[in-house]
């Protein structure tokens, strides 16, 4: 008799082929095991979710769910130019969810009691995991084998491993704990963790070497329909294969990379390494065109919701009213980001080389200093003075006090 069901969330790395064994070995369950497809670097996930039977899952279920993730997540993550602190296009953070979602799907379908995942006691990804499936189903129990067991060190794990039957890889691990998607590819520990080392050359595989890109600019033109990319140089395809067509180019030009010393939720500063060659060329390339189309104050007011947005999805609030909040304003900026922005790559630059819309509130007449100005210049001295006012009053009162 087991003592219940846990569905997993299963990457096949050595971490969780352990959390299937402990899971059985130590609570007694039945475990089924889900491999989320949200475009990371390809692995035979056939090979995967053998694996997990394998190693003991009474189920292994492999669940497609790039489209999902692009059309439901990324396009939210686009619309709000979503960088957290500025900087991190927030690969990690935006993927969780998405398989919150299914781990939850599946835990009704199979009637389990809990939820598993195998993140460590130290990073984002464990809060984001627990908070979302607490935030879908609050009477789903969490259990969080790699926080809760005694396997100090690599070695002493890969030694349970090896006596618990689980096939340990035989290849050297890679010194890097990676986590990838279709928005990138976050590189942390090894020798990064020392922020004063610059990041050796292995770290990366996205983005070629900024001085070894070729020696010829890229010119890319991007299509948006209602903020969302639908075209490159006038081919027509989905967003999905804008994203991943702009990782091979602009990661073949050297951009994309961000070295950062970031936040994290639970208060540790962590030195982190990025590859976004898609997601940030992407960004730029929607801002680009949201300068050129949205009205003054909304995109004043825009940029505030945006750094709210990146820090609340960073900080596990997916789920959250407040995120929910935040997307139905940002939808409702978005019909006029409709055109075409031209971005140039060059040797671990992307910069943008044009922009057109029909919706364009850029007004040639009014902004020409040549002959077709329109723009009227006697307005502007009685505008200065009366929006001047207040201060010429304050001058005034502070000469005399
Ligand atoms: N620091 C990033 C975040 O919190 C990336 C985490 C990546 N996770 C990993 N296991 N390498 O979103």
């Amino acid at each position: 008799m087991s003592n219940g069901t846990a569905v997993l969330a299963y990457s096949g790395g050595l971490d969780t082929s352990v959390c299937i064994k402990w899971l059985i070995e130590e609570k007694g369950l039945d475990v089924v095991a889900l491999i989320g497809d949200v475009g990371q670097k390809r692995q035979d996930l056939e090979f995967v979710r053998q694996k997990a039977l394998d190693t003991g899952a009474i189920e292994s279920v492999v669940v497609d769910m790039r489209d999902e993730f692009v059309e439901e997540y990324l396009t939210k993550a686009l619309f709000a130019n979503a960088l957290y602190e500025n900087k991190y296009p927030l690969v990690s953070a935006l993927s969780r969810p998405v398989i919150v979602k299914h781990l939850v799907a599946a835990a009704h379908r199979f009637n389990a009691r809990y939820i598993a995942h195998g993140c460590t006691g130290k990073g984002n990804d464990q809060v984001r995991f627990e908070v979302g499936v607490r935030s879908l189903d609050p009477d789903i129990e969490l259990i969080a084998p790699v926080r809760e067991w005694d396997l100090l060190t690599r070695d002493i794990e890969i030694e349970w491993a090896q006596s618990h039957g689980i096939p340990v890889p035989v290849t050297k691990d890679s010194p890097y704990s990676i986590d990838d998607n279709l928005w990138g590819r976050a590189i942390e520990c090894g020798v990064i963790e020392d922020p004063w080392i610059e990041p050796p050359s292995d770290v990366f595989e996205l983005t070629a070497d900024p001085q070894d890109a070729p020696d010829e600019p890229l010119y890319v033109t991007i299509g948006f329909s209602a903020g969302v990319p639908c075209s490159l140089d006038g081919t027509a395809l989905s967003f999905r294969e804008v994203i991943e067509r702009m990782n091979g180019l602009a990661g073949a030009h050297g951009y994309g990379r961000i070295d950062m010393v970031e936040n994290r939720l639970v208060g540790v500063k962590s030195h982190e390494i990025y590859e976004t060659p898609g997601a940030l060329s992407l960004i730029q390339a929607h801002k680009a065109l949201e300068e050129l189309t949205l009205e003054r104050d909304l995109l004043r007011y825009k940029l505030q919701i945006e750094q709210d947005w990146a820090s609340c999805v960073y900080d596990a609030k997916w789920f959250s009213p407040l995120k929910e909040a935040f997307d139905a304003f940002l939808a409702s900026t978005q019909e006029a980001v409709t055109g075409e922005v031209r971005i140039k790559l060059y040797k671990g630059s992307c910069t943008v080389a044009g922009r057109k819309s029909d919706y364009a509130l850029y007004d040639f007449t009014l902004a020409t200093y040549g002959e077709q100005d329109s723009f009227d210049r006697d307005a502007a001295a009685g505008f200065i003075e009366l929006y001047g006012l207040p201060y010429a009053v304050w001058a005034r009162q502070q000469r005399r006090l």
